[in-house]
């Protein structure tokens, strides 16, 4: 027991200093950091009691977003002595904790600087106005997952030309799109529908976002360790279609491409060759796959067609029986990967529920034992009959 308990401290001890290597202990360089990325961060002060139990919480909190995938560092400052920032952002008690979550771009210079080091953000540009608190609101929704910038007029290079002021755009694929609440809805589905580049590599936390959203998703799924000509292809097709047609086809697929077939396997419960074409639709655990090989743009196109109009048939899916498939295929391809990765740990956790059951019926079986012996004279030692009784349940549960 005590070297049970002994490893769980450890494991502890080890996953909180973990955690602590990412929340990033600030000093006055903080000034120049948070232009180039969103902060959260806490004031503390040396003395306050109350900060030091708060750090536990603050470690969880960053931990929690770099799992996620998100963009947001997490910081801490010592208020006694960065005191200029906490003029700056009017602190009055510890800890306290702010996050600015829609920065401003006063220069033409820094917009060409945010242009150049992001793939897809969005721009507020006007001075006061109720579209500004929209914007504001709804950054505030997407914030861990996007960047959102506002400016004036005069911090945008020629380049940029708007119709009316105040206005918001997206700026992604080397090029920028205007909202329309009249054409696009309301501002924080059109974020929702924006806030991918129209082709990217999609790794396992953005395709499952996808799952949540309108759109089909789809991909080339390829082997990025050994690239073969088909699989460069493959993702040169998908790129193609999502850039030249892009406008008769952005409101319904979002292109993109996928390193290994992990994440889809698991999707539609199947082994999927690599490298693949395939349509998703995430909502439902469909799937479409092209009749043949796709050899050129045109059948591509032709592929994406068929599902909008409905002649391609939608595999998988979540109807009842496939739900029962699919906890079946979590339960033993979450088995296989971690006793992959981890062996001795998987033994030890899967061993140790049984363990647990093999006790209770040992418990019941010896009781029952009592009257039994009465019974037949104790003509057989008690062990032994416990034994098999214990034996007969653990295969029974092998053979479940
Ligand atoms: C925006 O529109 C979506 C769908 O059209 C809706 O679900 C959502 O509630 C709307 N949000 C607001 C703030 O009106
Ligand atoms: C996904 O499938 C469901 C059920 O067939 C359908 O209602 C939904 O519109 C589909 N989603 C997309 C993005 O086509």
């Amino acid at each position: 027991m005590a070297t049970v308990r002994h490893f769980i401290f450890s494991v502890l001890v080890v996953s909180i200093t973990l955690a602590e290597g990412y929340v990033e202990e600030l000093d006055d360089r903080f000034k120049e950091m948070r232009k180039s990325e969103p902060w959260l961060v806490q004031f503390y002060a040396p003395w306050c009691e109350y900060c030091k139990t708060f750090d536990l919480i603050w470690y969880d909190v960053a931990s929690e977003l770099k799992s996620q995938g998100s963009h947001v560092s997490v910081g801490k400052m010592d208020s006694t002595v960065y005191t200029d920032a906490v003029t700056e952002f009017r602190i009055r008690g510890y800890p306290s904790i702010i996050f600015p979550f829609v920065r401003a771009l006063s220069s033409v210079r820094l917009f060409q600087n945010v242009l150049s080091r992001h793939q897809i953000f969005f721009l507020y540009v006007g001075g006061r106005s109720p579209l500004k608190g929209q914007f504001y609101k709804v950054a505030s929704e997407f914030i861990l997952y996007n960047y959102f910038f506002s400016a004036t007029v005069d911090a945008l290079p020629q380049a940029v030309t708007l119709q009316d002021v105040p206005s918001i755009a997206v700026f992604k694929d080397g090029s920028y799109d205007i909202y329309d609440e009249e054409r696009d809805g309301n501002l924080s589905s059109w974020v929702d529908r924006e806030r991918f580049p129209g082709y990217f590599l999609m790794d396992s936390f953005s395709l499952y976002q996808m799952g949540e959203r309108t759109k089909l998703v789809a991909v080339a799924v390829v082997d990025e360790k050994n690239p073969s000509a088909e699989s460069i292809r493959y993702k040169n097709l998908v790129e193609t279609v999502a850039m030249e047609y892009r406008d008769e086809y952005r409101t319904s697929f979002q292109f993109g491409y996928v390193d290994g077939n992990d994440y889809i396997n698991g999707v539609i419960m199947d082994k999927l060759p690599m490298p693949s074409l395939i349509v998703m639709n995430m909502s439902v655990d469909g799937y479409y796959l092209p009749g043949s090989t796709i050899e050129t743009i045109e059948a591509f196109v032709q592929f994406l067609d068929s599902i909008l109009t409905g002649r391609s048939e939608l595999l998988g899916g979540n109807g009842f029986l496939r739900q029962i498939k699919r906890l079946y295929y979590r339960a033993t391809s979450a088995v296989k990967t971690s006793f992959a990765s981890a062996p001795f740990g998987t033994c030890f956790l899967i061993s140790l529920p049984l363990v647990v059951i093999g006790f209770i019926v040992v418990g019941i079986c010896t009781a029952e034992r009592v009257d039994d012996e009465k019974a037949d004279d104790g003509a057989r030692p008690t062990v032994t009959r416990r034994k098999r009784a214990a034996l007969k349940h653990s295969e029974a549960k092998k053979k479940d």
